[in-house]
């Protein structure tokens, strides 16, 4: 019995290490958070093969694995990222006053629910919002990730607007809560602190729609929005907060594997705007579905996908579903600038509310922006 009951644990344990790791990023325009892209070992300009998967202590694996130059579908990764991909908050969830740097999230049942003194009911209830355990009864019992951020977006608190590096404070913790300290920036530092403007040479108009990718390096699940604010000022949620963008929604959403000339593939998103912070601002469900056996019922791929894919494995063959990127794939969007836009330098603010895990990403990328158009 002793012995069966190790059996258990150990396989518990092997189920969860494929779920500690987290993490995605901004690809164009580059993001602040890609700083340590000059420094070893990621100066090299490729992504170690195999891909490292994400590690304790934090050496090995802080990569943020992004389509290289070539098109190939599982050639080498471009390593331009650095460590984008670890600029989180940790342990944040929807009703709480602030993040607790450790709370990662309802990984092994209800009992571990993250509930506040102040708790706040999901306002994101519809199974095709959710990415996660999408059967369940909202806010029944069966609902364990009903207190992560993508179950109310916008609303659960972050450390910071542009991440905190490792996503929690030093000290020990799990949940790929991890950073590799650089001259640039050092576990639990704030990116909207340590963070200067790094230049992407990009020039947009104002009230043009324009195109943006992020790419996932470990699923969790939930959605996202893009939203502005004007470099000069603190880069806070106040202040991203006044301008959220609005999707195209003339436009698909599109996936782009291997860069810029890769394939593509157009497919509808699923948007929301109700029970959203700030109020009424749309945001859009990842639409990447984890489909790995261990978050319960997701949701159909977005793709025509490989028939028995290997949703689980780190280099999966999968084209758009399961738990690490596809590392080669950019989810695009065509998000519209408000035409009311004075000239000058902006940061483009990015936050990915995972459901998945109580934490939430953040890019922050620093464009140009000018007059809008004569109109015709
Ligand atoms: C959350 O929902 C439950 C059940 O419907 C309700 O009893 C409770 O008052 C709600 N809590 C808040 C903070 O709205
Ligand atoms: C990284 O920096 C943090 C903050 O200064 C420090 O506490 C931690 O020990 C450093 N980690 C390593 C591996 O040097
Ligand atoms: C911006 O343009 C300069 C000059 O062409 C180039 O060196 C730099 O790599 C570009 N930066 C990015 C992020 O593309």
């Amino acid at each position: 019995m002793g012995q069966s009951w190790v059996a258990v644990r150990v396989f518990a344990r092997s189920l969860l290490i494929p779920l500690v790791a987290g993490h995605g990023s901004v690809v164009r325009p580059l993001p602040r958070q890609a700083v340590d892209a000059d420094q070893a070992p990621w100066a090299s300009g490729a992504v170690p093969e195999p891909v490292p998967r994400v590690s304790l202590p934090n050496e090995a694996g802080t990569w943020c694995p992004v389509a290289g130059a070539s098109g190939a579908r599982l050639g080498k990764y471009s390593a331009n990222l650095a460590q984008s991909c670890f600029w989180f908050s940790n342990g944040c969830a929807i009703g709480c006053h602030a993040c607790d740097g450790s709370t990662r999230g309802p990984e092994v049942g209800p009992e571990k629910r993250k509930v506040c003194a102040t708790p706040m009911n999901a306002t994101l209830c519809d199974e095709r919002l959710r990415t996660v355990n999408t059967d369940a009864e909202c806010g029944s019992a069966a609902d364990r990730y009903a207190f992560t951020p993508w179950r109310a977006p916008g609303f659960a608190p972050v450390f910071d607007a542009c991440g905190m590096a490792g996503g929690r404070a030093a000290g020990p913790g799990g949940h790929g809560a991890v950073y590799r300290n650089t001259s640039h920036a050092k576990q639990g530092d704030l990116g909207s602190a340590v963070l200067g403007a790094l230049n992407t040479n990009t020039t947009w108009s104002a009230g043009d729609t324009v195109e943006v990718s992020w790419a996932i390096t470990a699923n969790h699940g939930g959605g996202y929005q893009y939203r502005l604010c004007p470099a000069g000022e603190p880069l806070n949620e106040a202040c991203f907060q006044k301008t959220p963008l609005p999707f195209d929604r003339s436009r698909k959403q599109l996936f782009r594997w291997g860069g810029l000339d890769g394939t593509k593939a157009w497919f509808d998103g699923d948007y929301v705007s109700e029970g959203t912070n700030p109020p009424g601002s749309t945001w859009v469900k990842n639409p990447i579905p984890r489909n790995d056996g261990f978050t319960g019922a997701g949701f159909a791929p977005k793709c025509d996908e490989v028939p028995d894919c290997r949703t689980t494995a780190v280099e999966s063959d999968c084209l758009c579903s399961g738990m690490w990127g596809p590392y080669n794939l950019e989810i695009v969007d065509y998000v519209t600038l408000p035409s009311s836009l004075a000239p000058g330098k902006y940061v483009l603010g990015w936050r990915w509310d995972c459901e998945e895990s109580n934490q939430v990403w953040a890019s922050c990328s620093d464009v140009q922006i000018t007059a809008a158009r004569a109109s015709k």
